[in-house]
């Protein structure tokens, strides 16, 4: 199966619209001329979606600049009201936003997000064509005491909940070990080969062998420019989820290119 790798930076609580500026301005000089075999994505804070959103525009109606799609970090799951503090999915389309990342291991330990939370934004999320990228991960004591595939198993079955395949088509899976994320301890190769692999044992278990041979499943904690290649080389990687390595432009490309084999 040739699956589209895809590259996202998410940049958590990390520039605000003048950085972002900075940031495209410099990526897409850097980015010009080269075509890469992968989709790549940014995650801005939502207060610099809009400024995103006119720079990549502008952007692509005065070159060729490789297509980078927007994503939200977060969305809620409803559709208006009082909700104080929240964004809802329409909103997040009016800055042409492609993906929401949900169910991020610091939206589960921080802000309390269950699985239950997660599912019912995945659901509000797919109904306006947002794409989810859906976070999943063990800690560092659930992977120590055994539990790493009950963890998995669990947070794939509540998240995916009442899911169909054509949903499973639109969602991007992340996995991402608790204790490799902004740590500096990547999982090793052969730790998240394994892990991705029983990721998609576990899709093809719930919608079978072929939605699990099509979905993507990105690696994330720690990818930096000299882990790229390895870890993007196993067979079940399909791309990765970049926090502190994607503030940078030039190191963010490097993992790109790195990670690609261009
Ligand atoms: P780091 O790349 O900083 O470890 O963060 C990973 C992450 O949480 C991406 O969502």
């Amino acid at each position: 199966m040739n699956r589209k790798p895809i590259f996202a930076a998410n940049w958590k609580m990390n520039k605000g619209p003048s950085q972002t500026e900075d940031f495209v301005k410099s990526f897409l000089s850097k980015l010009q001329g080269q075509d890469f075999p992968c989709e790549i994505v940014i995650a801005p804070p939502f207060v610099s979606l809009a400024k995103l959103a006119d720079l990549l525009h502008s952007a692509t109606a005065g070159q060729n600049a490789h297509a980078i799609q927007i994503a939200a970090q977060n969305c809620s799951e409803h559709d208006s009201g009082a909700y104080t503090g929240e964004v809802s999915v329409l909103m997040l389309r009016e800055f042409f936003t492609h993906y929401v990342i949900l169910g991020h291991s610091e939206r589960r330990s921080i802000y309390g997000e269950t699985d239950a939370v997660i599912n019912a934004k995945m659901k509000k999320a797919l109904e306006t064509n947002l794409k989810p990228i859906f976070c999943i991960g063990e800690t560092l004591a659930e992977r120590e005491g055994g539990k790493l595939e009950s963890v998995l198993r669990t947070q794939v079955t509540e998240g995916l909940k009442d899911l169909t395949e054509k949903d499973l088509a639109e969602t991007v899976i992340a996995y991402e070990p608790v204790w490799a994320i902004g740590t500096g301890v990547t999982a090793t190769s052969q730790q998240a080969q394994d892990a991705h692999a029983f990721v998609r044992s576990l899709v093809a278990e719930l919608y079978g062998a072929d939605t699990a041979s099509r979905i993507r499943i990105q690696y994330g904690g720690s990818v930096k420019p000299n882990n790229a290649a390895e870890l993007m080389a196993c067979p079940d990687i399909d791309g990765a989820l970049i926090g502190g390595a994607a503030l940078e432009p030039q190191s963010f490309l490097e993992i790109i290119r790195n990670g690609t084999g261009e």
